[in-house]
């Protein structure tokens, strides 16, 4: 069932979202070369907590871990290790918050070290447009077909791989919610975008083909030709205005500008 949130739900999704874009602004000073992935796990737990929110992730069908930390030619659902980063890695920091009852997800990728081969770069710009060119077809009316066909289209035109294993979802109360959001699709197809409706756009690009493959942990899904992959995540309410995100960092409101995406008023 698609369920319809209230004004009031809206609002706490958006406080949650706040809390969610604060941790990913702290984290582009925490990730540098030298730091493990689960140092990185633990530093979004403790900001997340000291807010006095929580880490949903943990015990999320038998996930042990606050944040989803994936690397290179991981696409999604990685594990935080001991792994340490080192200059040039994509890393992919997916994480939910749970703020007074309520949900949010994001996921933002971060080249280590600030700078990486010309291919990580790409692949990281194309994969921000193509989340951005998804959110601004999530407009009342629309379907969620041209979500999809919106970032395929993109993405592939371009000679990228669109991950099809794993998909954006519908968002609270629980994490996981309907209707799936595939990031490809065929556009006037699927279900009617209504206002009030919760979702989450997450895709995921990769430098070579789509096939993924499932690694011995049973959760982390990696590339299947071996190829770097990227993601980006929004939550963002279906809005009468347009689509209202709400796990946006507050200095990205400039790189919303080439799109038709609401800029969010300053003041909250
Ligand atoms: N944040 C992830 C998403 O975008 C949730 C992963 S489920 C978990 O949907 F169990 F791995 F946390
Ligand atoms: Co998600």
């Amino acid at each position: 069932m698609i369920t319809i949130k209230s004004k009031r739900e809206i609002e706490a999704m958006d406080r949650s979202g706040d809390l969610l874009a604060s941790v990913h602004v702290k984290l582009r000073d925490f990730i540098k070369p030298g730091i493990t992935t689960a140092a990185v796990d633990k530093y979004v737990q403790s900001l997340i907590e000291s807010a006095g929110g929580s880490a949903p992730q943990i015990g999320y069908e038998g996930y042990k871990y606050a944040t989803c930390t994936s690397v290179n030619e991981e696409i999604c659902h990685g594990f935080p290790t001991e792994y340490v980063l080192k200059k040039g890695d994509l890393v992919k920091v997916d994480f939910c918050v749970e703020l007074e009852g309520a949900m949010s997800d994001s996921c933002w990728s971060y080249i280590v070290g600030g700078e990486g081969t010309e291919e990580v770069e790409k692949l990281y710009e194309v994969t921000k447009k193509a989340m951005y060119l998804g959110i601004e077809q999530a407009k009342v009316g629309n379907r969620i077909g041209d979500i999809g066909h919106a970032i395929q289209t993109y993405a592939e035109g371009l000679g990228y791989g669109v991950v099809r294993e794993f998909v954006g979802h519908g968002i609270g109360p629980t994490i996981h919610e309907e209707p799936a959001i595939p990031h490809y699709g065929q556009p006037g197809k699927g279900a009617r975008l209504k206002e009030g409706m919760l979702i989450t756009i997450e895709p995921m690009i990769n430098v070579g083909d789509w096939p993924s493959k499932m690694t011995a942990n049973g959760w982390t899904a990696v590339t299947a030709d071996g190829s770097l992959s990227c993601q980006f995540e929004h939550t963002l309410a279906i809005t009468k205005e347009g689509p209202r995100i709400l796990t946006l960092q507050p200095d990205h409101v400039e790189e919303l500008k080439a799109y038709d995406i609401p800029i969010p008023s300053t003041e909250k």
